[in-house]
């Protein structure tokens, strides 16, 4: 899927993004992503600057933070298209979510009440950073069960993964793929979120990556226009 470069530094070149960002906080005022329209224009003027042309919107969805509906999400999406549309800015929008790891999550496998992106009907989801939860392999069973595609978000962010390289194997045998957040790769050999994110990629195995971006400003639109390098070293260093 993607091809390989190792650099003098000793840091591989990151994998070339793309024209799909499966992992975005584009919608406006939904969640910590974009608090408004100007901000959620920005964002799309540096994905369609980076060579984006498809982005999954996926605010988060956590029952007591962000308890996003389906319809709100689908409601803010036709509304940021047809801002996309006024604005001539060619980003065809896909509605999606990160769904947290909690009870409500399985509740929302019964109801069948998810969004979902692509052909293998991917649904993004997110696990605390420090620890497992328990459960985990019961959010992944009912999705596959369902006839869904466990997407792992930021799978390099996890602590107890960095130490435990096979339970990534493990989870990929049953079925999630795995998403990787592009600016990781830029952050420097001491950053042990890069050096998973780097280690995942030469392992092959990085399914889908994504921005998660949260914020952007005219800077950022700017910065990309000059070479994506640029501005994911930026948004590596705030994120
Ligand atoms: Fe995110």
């Amino acid at each position: 899927m993607f091809s390989l470069f190792m650099r003098r530094d000793g840091l591989i070149d990151p994998p070339a993004f793309g024209e799909v960002d499966s992992h975005c906080h584009v919608l406006p005022g939904l969640d910590d992503g974009a608090p408004d329209e100007r901000t959620a224009l920005a964002i799309s003027r540096v994905l369609v600057e980076m060579g984006v042309r498809t982005v999954v919107a996926t605010p988060h969805v956590i029952s007591d933070v962000y308890p996003n509906s389906t319809l709100q999400i689908l409601e803010k999406c036709n509304n940021l298209r047809a801002s996309l549309k006024d604005h001539e800015l060619p980003l065809t929008l896909i509605p999606g979510a990160e769904y947290y790891v909690e009870k409500e999550l399985l509740s929302r496998i019964e109801r069948d009440d998810l969004l979902c992106f692509g052909e293998d009907r991917c649904v993004l989801f997110e696990a605390p950073i420090e620890h497992e939860p328990l459960l985990l392999d019961d959010v992944v069973f009912q999705l596959k069960s369902a006839g869904y595609t466990p997407v792992l978000a930021h799978v390099e962010r996890y602590r107890y993964l960095h130490d435990n390289p096979d339970r990534v194997v493990e989870l990929r045998r049953q079925g999630v793929k795995i998403q990787v957040n592009h600016p990781s790769f830029f952050l420097p050999k001491t950053s042990r979120r890069g050096e998973a994110a780097r280690r995942l990629y030469v392992k092959g195995q990085v399914d889908l990556l994504g921005t998660d971006m949260h914020r952007a400003t005219a800077e950022d639109v700017r910065l990309v226009a000059q070479g994506d390098h640029l501005f994911f070293a930026r948004m590596a260093g705030r994120s």
